[in-house]
């Protein structure tokens, strides 16, 4: 391949293997607003600053000043207080890593390092907590999520924790199931004992301030709560900027100071580090800072209300179609079950309408299989068409491809499987199928040897 034109013909041919990201049709993976000036300014200012290295924020003074000024605008959305320090990370999965790191060191400080420190974790908390476990070397204990409210199990924290709890996380809302956790009472239970207690408001943090203001009962779960002592949230999703930024706010300047990392002793210069990734590009902070200040508190609840007639609509419409929901609705996801129809083939039939879903696990007790959906301010505009492919997807008699993938997974037979999912033409909704029916550790290999396999 050679010059200019060749390339740009490619690049254009390599976009078509994606779903248009700002069509709507997509959820979890991207934030839709649907609003075109705010993705072209956005873009412009990823392009203006993105040649600049926040790796040395003294010499790149906009690196200072965009995570300056997204921090402010954070901590005015969640009741941080002055004391309240934050850091802007390159997503969510880098708050909580950075968040496990000093929690594990604040935990070190008090009692050195001889024993395994410890994070409680909600069945519903994000896997990213079990990867920052494994990787600064901590024991996760995971606690059980009611039944009814899919809410942390109160008595279980209370027997879990110990000497050796270094942190609890609460979420705000959990992923699966969409729910706030009780974090008014993991506070008590946490501050008494002195122990730290994150938020894991990476997908709450920037919505569910409006829908409190749109009048949502929204449990409270920020710095308004005296035993919260840090939380999450992620720009790069109801902050709707470009992907690669995430806030994390501390309020104990001291535990911020265990999440930086700084080396003198090197050779060359002063090493000094916020975030995980040490050279990055100032673009995706420019492209924060420029979705903050474009849509400002009045643009945040106005897309705030779109997201949530979206949600109440298709709601009430799947409902009509035999979903009910496995939890209360508390914020911009719904998880939908229906124990009349099979939801892979739903998912599966969706997906060949072009809508994009994902289905969870079935877990004893606790939830049938069910499909997941993060709402976007542009599905207000688009859920009288996603009802209308819903309706058809259930009418339709099953596609025998979907049957012929079905049975090759009930005999274990992964070809047809691997074969889809190489050509592209499936998502990773129908592995859940798969991999359940093996033990869990089996599971994983397969799992790690599929993720070689599609990247051969
Ligand atoms: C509750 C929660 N926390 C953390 C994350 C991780 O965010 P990211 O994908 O930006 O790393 C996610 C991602 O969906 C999430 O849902």
């Amino acid at each position: 391949m050679t010059g200019g034109p060749d390339i740009l013909a490619s690049l254009s041919s390599i976009e078509k293997m994606d779903p248009d990201p700002y069509s709507g049709n997509l959820f979890t993976y991207v934030y839709e607003t649907g609003d075109r000036k705010l993705r072209e300014i956005q873009h412009k200012a990823l392009n203006m600053f993105y040649d600049r290295n926040a790796l040395d924020f003294t010499t790149f003074k906009s690196a200072a000043f965009f995570e300056k000024g997204i921090v402010r605008f954070a901590k005015s959305i969640t009741h941080a207080d002055e004391s309240v320090l934050g850091t802007l990370t390159y997503g969510g999965t880098e708050s909580i890593l950075l968040t496990v790191k000093a929690a594990r060191d604040l935990f070190r400080k008090k009692r050195g390092k001889d024993e395994v420190p410890e994070i409680v974790l909600p069945s519903s908390g994000h896997p990213s907590w079990e990867k920052g476990a494994e990787y600064f070397d901590l024991k996760l204990k995971v606690i059980p999520i009611d039944r009814e409210s899919k809410k942390a199990n109160l008595e279980s924290l209370k027997s879990a924790i110990n000497e050796r709890t270094a942190l609890v996380v609460a979420s705000a809302p959990n992923f699966p199931y969409g729910t706030v956790d009780p974090v008014t009472d993991m506070g008590q239970i946490t501050k008494d004992r002195k122990i730290p207690l994150h938020v894991d408001a990476c997908v709450g943090g920037f919505i569910l301030p409006y829908f409190e203001k749109l009048g949502e009962k929204i449990p409270k779960y920020d710095f308004q709560e005296e035993g919260v002592t840090s939380l999450s949230m992620d720009t790069h999703k109801y902050g709707y900027s470009l992907k690669g930024s995430s806030v994390l706010l501390f309020r104990n300047p001291e535990m911020k100071k265990y999440s930086n990392y700084i080396n003198i002793s090197w050779p060359s210069y002063i090493f000094v580090n916020t975030s995980i990734l040490s050279s990055r590009s100032v673009g995706p902070m420019a492209s924060a800072w420029t979705a903050i200040n474009y849509l400002g508190n009045d643009g945040y609840l106005s897309l705030a209300k779109k997201v949530l007639s979206a949600r109440n609509y298709l709601f009430k419409e799947m409902t009509k179609l035999g979903f009910r929901s496995t939890a209360p609705l508390e914020s911009s996801i719904l998880s939908l079950y229906n124990e009349n129809i099979d939801v892979f083939g739903f998912v599966y039939g969706m997906q060949k309408r072009s809508w994009h879903l994902e289905v969870q696990k079935a877990i004893q007790d606790l939830v049938p299989y069910n499909v997941h959906m993060t709402l976007s301010p542009i599905h207000d505009k688009l859920s009288r068409a996603f009802i209308r492919a819903a309706r058809e997807t259930i009418a339709s008699p099953q596609d025998p491809a979907f049957k012929k993938l079905m049975e090759g997974i009930s005999t274990g037979d992964l070809t047809v499987l691997m074969t889809m999912v190489k050509e592209g033409n499936i998502n990773a909704a129908l592995l859940v199928k798969l991999l359940e029916q093996i033990p869990e550790e089996s599971a994983k290999e397969m799992a790690n040897e599929i993720v070689n396999e599609v990247f051969r």
